[in-house]
């Protein structure tokens, strides 16, 4: 008799993105008539950079010779991408990170989702909260949770974050083994600086903690104070992880193409308290359970650190950053609080009603989407997010709706 895995019966029926996707189809079935514009899932409306492009047709052509033909490529990545991301993100902010020590794979949200594989099931999980949902219910699946009740899964340390503490949660007060920290923050936009970051890596090297740093939104810094990377935080390559994607950088949803860095230094312990290295575990892992990402996708990926590649990349994001910027002034003037939307493609507000009624508001009266709170968890509830991935156009009349339905 084939049996489930039990686990995954506490988990919600379908994932935050899913049980919108099917609000918004099931009112526009309603609906026909009506225009939506979609400020929920973060995904990139603008098409790659030139750089990119060219860097596709090129690697597919070679794809359609034999002479330059691929197969199989190296598990961890060709040493051309890995080598450009060492240098480019790396070395140029003053961390010492190997190109060997980079993991190229087709998403973050995967890598961010399949690390905790490597730990053992009775470990204590601290997650804040509001959170990227991957990060909960991988956890949840893996069986390190009981039941969910009141919003909350027994057995996760959850870490509060609230519009006191600018949604940048405190350090844990009892002991925690692994840590998910997110920054520049989904969902929240709040960035963090040196010294919070450096409170954090001291925190796990006392407590033989972990930390999982998913920097999916990096490229999104401008201020020149914040830490682009955990690596340059003293102390962090032995207790950090970190995770970098392209898509949201160079608009690769739909291309797929990210990285994990595993310093050689980072420890992990047996049961013994005995240190091993986690660099050892990953690639092991990496390396059983993925056949990397295809070739040309991987030179679409160097392309971005080409001079070409920064300017174009560089412009996107601030394309993005500008709209983050109006969503924020429109709402500012609407005499709503809002955090994120600097720094981060996120805006975090405060709404009049609890998350999943202002979610209706905006989708029934706007026509516009956002992401109730409260899916992020419990301390999002009164909350929304709205994403700044869209056109100019389509967030200036997304802006204008709003107003006139929150007037109205
Ligand atoms: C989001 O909207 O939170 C992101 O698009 C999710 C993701 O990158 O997987």
């Amino acid at each position: 008799m084939i049996r489930i895995n039990e686990h995954y019966t506490k988990l919600k029926a379908s994932f935050l993105f899913a049980d919108i996707a099917s609000r918004v189809a099931e009112f526009q079935k309603n609906n026909p008539e009506r225009e939506i514009i979609r400020l929920g899932i973060g995904d990139v409306t603008e098409p790659l950079p030139p750089a990119c492009v060219a860097a596709f047709h090129e690697g597919v052509d070679e794809m359609a010779s034999s002479a330059t033909f691929r197969g199989y490529g190296p598990e961890q990545g060709y040493p051309f991408l890995r080598e450009a991301i060492a240098k480019n993100d790396f070395h140029s902010r003053g961390a010492n990170i190997e190109a060997d020590e980079i993991f190229v794979s087709d998403g973050s949200k995967c890598d961010t989702g399949n690390f905790q594989e490597l730990f053992a099931r009775d470990i204590t999980v601290a997650i804040p909260d509001p959170v990227y949902p991957v990060y909960l219910d991988t956890n949840v699946m893996a069986g390190r949770t009981g039941i969910h009740e009141n919003g909350r899964y027994n057995g996760i340390r959850y870490l509060e974050g609230s519009w006191e503490n600018g949604f940048i949660p405190p350090l844990p007060e009892d002991p925690v083994d692994l840590i998910y920290l997110c920054f520049p923050n989904n969902p929240t936009g709040a960035t963090i600086d040196i010294k919070g970051l450096q409170a954090w890596v001291d925190y796990a090297h006392k407590e033989g903690a972990l930390i999982l740093y998913d920097a999916a939104y990096e490229s999104f810094i401008r201020d020149d104070e914040l830490p682009h990377t955990i690596y340059e935080i003293d102390g962090a390559k032995e207790v950090a992880v970190e995770f970098r994607s392209f898509s949201k950088s160079a608009g690769f949803t739909g291309t797929r193409c990210a990285f994990t860095v595993v310093p050689k230094a980072a420890r992990v312990f047996d049961a013994n308290g005995q240190k091993l290295l986690l660099y050892d575990f990953w690639k092991r892992r990496h390396t059983t359970k993925f056949n990397g990402v295809s070739y040309p996708v991987q030179k679409v990926a160097a392309a971005v650190y080409t001079p070409e590649g920064q300017a174009q990349t560089r412009a996107l994001v601030d394309d993005y950053l500008e709209n983050a910027r109006l969503i924020v002034a429109g709402m500012t003037d609407l005499d709503y609080d809002c955090i994120g939307g600097i720094n981060a493609p996120y805006i975090w507000i405060r709404s009049d009603a609890d998350s999943w009624r202002f979610f209706d508001l905006l989708l029934e009266k706007a026509g516009v989407v956002c992401t109730p709170g409260i899916g992020f968890g419990r301390c999002g509830e009164g909350c929304i997010r709205i994403s700044a991935f869209n056109s100019r156009e389509n967030v200036a009349k997304a802006l204008a709706q709003i107003k006139t339905a929150l007037a109205g």
